[in-house]
């Protein structure tokens, strides 16, 4: 017998080889994607082997992650419950597919996560699975066995001889990809708590960033961001680039109390630097390449993929209903957005596009040569007309 884990080399997965062979008497294969954890990837094979694996295939999934997911992301304008850019949220089908063809090519019988069984992860993961191959049996240690806490896991790690490096102790349950990095546990579990300045990693705090502000230019083609100040840059790239922008200027902290799938309300604290940064360019850009009527349906619609989203429901036909939808949408969101990067704030400057419906001669309020003040008043007196009405009525019915 043979599982396929979901390695990251974290505490978690670490502890699950042994568990898995003590528990299922399986081999292990252990599965690694790299999708921007800026995590050292290089020593983890030997660590695998170390904690009793038979393999570690590692898997650069960067560029896939940026233009199969993140820019999918990107056009819907998706945001979970008013703030969360679904960082992990978007990863986890995405590393699910993967776990899924390596099970395939090492002739697996299982896979498993390190999901507890508290969370939206383990959805995800599992969903993503059903999804692509239902023949799969899926494990997830957190569902079955004992260890109850992160002490009972570094205890369990020590009698089974798994190293475990001090940043591995964090009391904070950490993700991090490209896109973000989320924090929770510890102390955030009161929401009164504010967050020790040391949690955050990728963003300084906006007062201590620098007194001078910083312009950047993002240039899109059709809703995807192809530039960085002129520059054309590759998918990953350009979110890794502005990553480093954002993160200097402390753009894109997020602390927010979330609803999760599995029932419970639960604080989480983000670090999305470029995500922030290339949501409000690309929402600058259809303020002036949208039509009213689809702008304004197009935010509903990206509600509902949020909770898809979030939900873990990516291999649906729904999602791929909508990403057509979205599509459609994004024909004429092409264009360049110039943003003021200042102390956490991101200030819009210009933005321009050679589709634009934007008019200053329409818009004008000085003289022009397009627009008839008089149509207002035929138009304001049918668009009222149901008011009037219905206001007659009131007037003819009221009782004296
Ligand atoms: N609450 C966020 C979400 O559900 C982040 C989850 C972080 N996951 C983790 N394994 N640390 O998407
Ligand atoms: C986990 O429980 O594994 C992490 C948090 C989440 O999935 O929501």
């Amino acid at each position: 017998k043979k599982v396929v884990l979901a390695y990251s080399g974290g505490l978690d997965t670490s502890i699950i080889v042994p568990w898995l062979k003590e528990n299922y008497g399986c081999e292990v294969i252990c599965f690694t994607a790299d999708i921007g954890q800026g995590e050292e990837l290089s020593g983890l094979p030997e660590k695998a082997k170390a904690t009793g694996a038979s393999k570690l295939y590692i898997e650069d999934l960067t560029e896939e992650f940026a233009s199969q997911y993140l820019f999918k992301l990107l056009k819907s304008g998706a945001i979970y419950e008013r703030h969360y850019l679904l960082g992990t949220s978007i990863a986890r089908p995405l590393i699910a597919k993967h776990m899924v063809e390596i099970a395939h090519l090492e002739n697996a019988d299982a896979v498993a996560h390190g999901c507890t069984g508290k969370g939206n992860d383990q959805v995800r993961f599992e969903l993503t699975v059903m999804a692509l191959d239902p023949r799969l049996k899926v494990i997830a240690p957190w569902r079955e066995w004992n260890i109850r806490s992160r002490e009972d896991a570094l205890e369990y790690a020590a009698a089974h001889q798994v190293p475990v490096s001090s940043t591995l102790k964090s009391i904070y349950s950490r993700d991090r990809n490209l896109w973000h990095l989320s924090h929770e546990g510890g102390l955030l579990e009161d929401p009164w708590a504010e967050p020790e300045e040391s949690m955050y990693q990728i963003t300084v705090a906006p007062e201590d960033a620098p007194d001078t502000p910083e312009y950047v230019e993002i240039t899109f083609e059709e809703g995807t961001p192809v530039k960085l100040n002129g520059k054309a840059l590759s998918s990953a790239t350009l979110i890794k680039a502005l990553n480093e922008i954002g993160g200097k200027h402390g753009i894109g902290r997020v602390d927010m109390v979330e609803n999760r799938l599995v029932g419970m309300k639960s604080r989480g604290v983000y670090e999305t630097p470029g995500g922030t940064i290339l949501m409000r360019a690309h929402k600058e850009l259809e303020q002036i390449t949208l039509d009213r009527d689809t702008l304004h349906y197009k935010d509903v619609m990206a509600q509902r993929y949020a909770e898809l989203v979030y939900y873990g429901q990516w291999f649906t036909p729904l999602r791929e209903a909508l990403d057509a939808f979205f599509e459609v949408t994004q024909k004429h969101v092409t264009g360049t957005v110039r943003l003021k990067l200042y102390k956490g704030n991101i200030i819009t400057a210009g933005k321009k596009s050679v589709f634009s419906l934007y008019r200053e001669d329409f818009a004008t309020f000085g003289k022009d040569n397009v627009y008839d003040q008089s149509d207002a008043a035929g138009f304001i007196t049918l668009f009222g007309l149901p008011l009037k009405v219905a206001a007659m009525r009131d007037i003819a019915t009221a009782v004296q």
